[in-house]
């Protein structure tokens, strides 16, 4: 049996930020999305309206330099949606895209200034 503590540092931590600076943080456990985990803590600013179906394009969130590399490689596709996306940077991702891993504990990741949809 698990104990607290355990379970509390098998959490992962991220960090969102919106245009204004103001900065949430969040522990979730992992093995879902950044999205997901989001969603569950009712991040304003991630709307997930396809819920990771990839097609929405509002799950949008730019990604801290330094944690680029650790949130994983694009497919086509998601790049192809980014594409779309007026908001979007070379930084940017869609949040149901990312792995909530231990690879990006400890991650910021910064809200766009809006979502736009593409569906
Ligand atoms: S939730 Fe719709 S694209 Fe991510």
């Amino acid at each position: 049996m698990r104990t607290w503590r355990q379970a509390r540092a098998e959490l992962v931590r991220v960090t969102f930020t919106d245009q204004l600076g103001h900065s949430v943080s969040i522990d979730h456990p992992p093995e879902c999305s950044l999205m997901e985990a989001a969603v569950e803590n009712e991040i304003t600013g991630i709307e997930a309206q396809c819920y990771g179906a990839a097609v929405c394009g509002t799950c949008h969130v730019y990604v801290g330099p330094q944690w680029l590399e650790a949130a994983g490689e694009k497919s086509e596709w998601e790049q192809a949606m980014l594409d779309a996306l007026p908001l979007a940077r070379a930084e940017s991702r869609l949040s149901c895209q990312i792995v909530l891993s231990d690879r990006i504990d400890g991650a910021g990741f910064i809200l766009p200034e809006r979502q736009e949809s593409l569906e």
